[in-house]
């Protein structure tokens, strides 16, 4: 077993506080491979903003459990060291499916874990959540529960009602499962084809007034918004500029996420933003420099891009900066 404090990474206990007291939400990138992690810590190192380095299963599955571990581990000591930076930074399992999956993480150094019940009938969902969270309080790791299913695509631009989580369940689930954070969903989803919208129709608001029921429910408590890429239209063209097909792919507003930052969502999670900005530029050189065959030439610049962007997500959207 490895305990996370012995690897450099904290809880999200002090930061999510700090978090709902200052108005700001805490960045969950997701990671696969050395170029989106280089990023994801030199873009938090150089705006001096906490961290939530986020593993899926399918990217343990992807770049193999161990090797992420001890990457994630590498990031912390690379920070410290080269960049001579502090920030906080938590290594974080991202919809966690089982409760093995979170013991597996949690004993090889994750300092928190989302076990994802959502999906489930909420007395299983709760069942399920509390298991986990027996298992990581004694370890002192923290758990994100979820309630709610974020929207898939939908046909039209208003979003099923059914799928967004009921504010009379939130109070029930937080105190039943003993849970540090919860995701909810407000109209949110998955992906890079957030809302189907006809010609000359603009994307719908999230559901805030949702989110206000809920922070009447549970005052001050952290919550957590998935699906939150915004899609920037300048990295969907350029991909399709240089050969993709990205169409009508669209993401939530930043000044909607920027509101939510500043309410008691403590956690905003970036996936998508991520690979479109780094397929974009890989493109665009492949495109450019057909003659290019050294992975730094395309991986390097996919990488300073990316950086580029968590900066000014951190800045102008997350709020997070500085506040490390
Ligand atoms: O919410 C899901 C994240 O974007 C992770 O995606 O399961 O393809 O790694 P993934
Ligand atoms: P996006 O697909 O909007 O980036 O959401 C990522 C996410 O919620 C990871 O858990
Ligand atoms: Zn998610």
């Amino acid at each position: 077993m490895a305990h996370y404090k012995e690897l450099g990474f904290v809880n999200s206990k002090k930061i999510f506080k700090k978090a709902v007291d200052g108005g700001f939400a805490v960045p969950g990138y997701n990671f696969n491979n050395m170029e989106q992690l280089q990023a994801i810590i030199g873009g938090c190192a150089e705006s001096n903003s906490p961290v939530i380095l986020q593993v899926s299963s399918g990217a343990r599955k992807y770049a193999n459990e161990t090797l992420l571990q001890y990457m994630a581990q590498g990031a912390v000591a690379m920070a410290r060291k080269d960049l001579k930076s502090n920030i906080p930074v938590i290594l974080h399992l991202d919809h966690g499916d089982t409760y093995e999956l979170c013991v597996s993480c949690i004993e090889s150094g994750f300092s928190s874990v989302m076990i994802d019940g959502s999906s489930k009938p909420f007395e299983e969902n709760i069942k399920l959540t509390k298991k986990v969270v027996e298992y990581a309080h004694k370890h002192d790791v923290s758990v994100e529960g979820e309630l709610g299913v974020l929207a898939g695509i939908e046909d039209e631009v208003s979003a099923e009602v059914s799928h967004y989580t009921n504010p009379d369940d939130v109070e029930e689930f937080v105190k039943k499962t003993g849970v540090d954070s919860l995701a909810i969903s407000i109209g949110t989803s998955h992906g890079a084809y957030k809302f189907k919208l006809k010609p000359g129709e603009s994307v719908p608001p999230l559901r805030f007034d949702i989110l206000e029921e809920i922070e009447k429910r549970i005052p001050g408590f952290p919550i957590v918004l998935h699906g939150s890429s915004s899609v920037p239209q300048e990295y969907v063209e350029m991909c399709n500029k240089y050969g993709g097909n990205l169409a009508g792919a669209v993401g939530v507003p930043e000044d909607q996420l920027r509101k939510a930052a500043h309410s008691a969502v403590c956690k905003i999670n970036i996936d998508t933003d991520g690979r479109l900005v780094v397929t974009a530029k890989i493109r665009e050189i492949f495109s450019k420099k057909p003659e290019e065959f050294d992975p730094r030439k395309y991986l390097g610049p996919a990488r300073e891009a990316l950086k580029e962007l968590i900066i000014r997500k951190n800045k102008e959207v997350l709020g997070s900066a500085d506040q490390a």
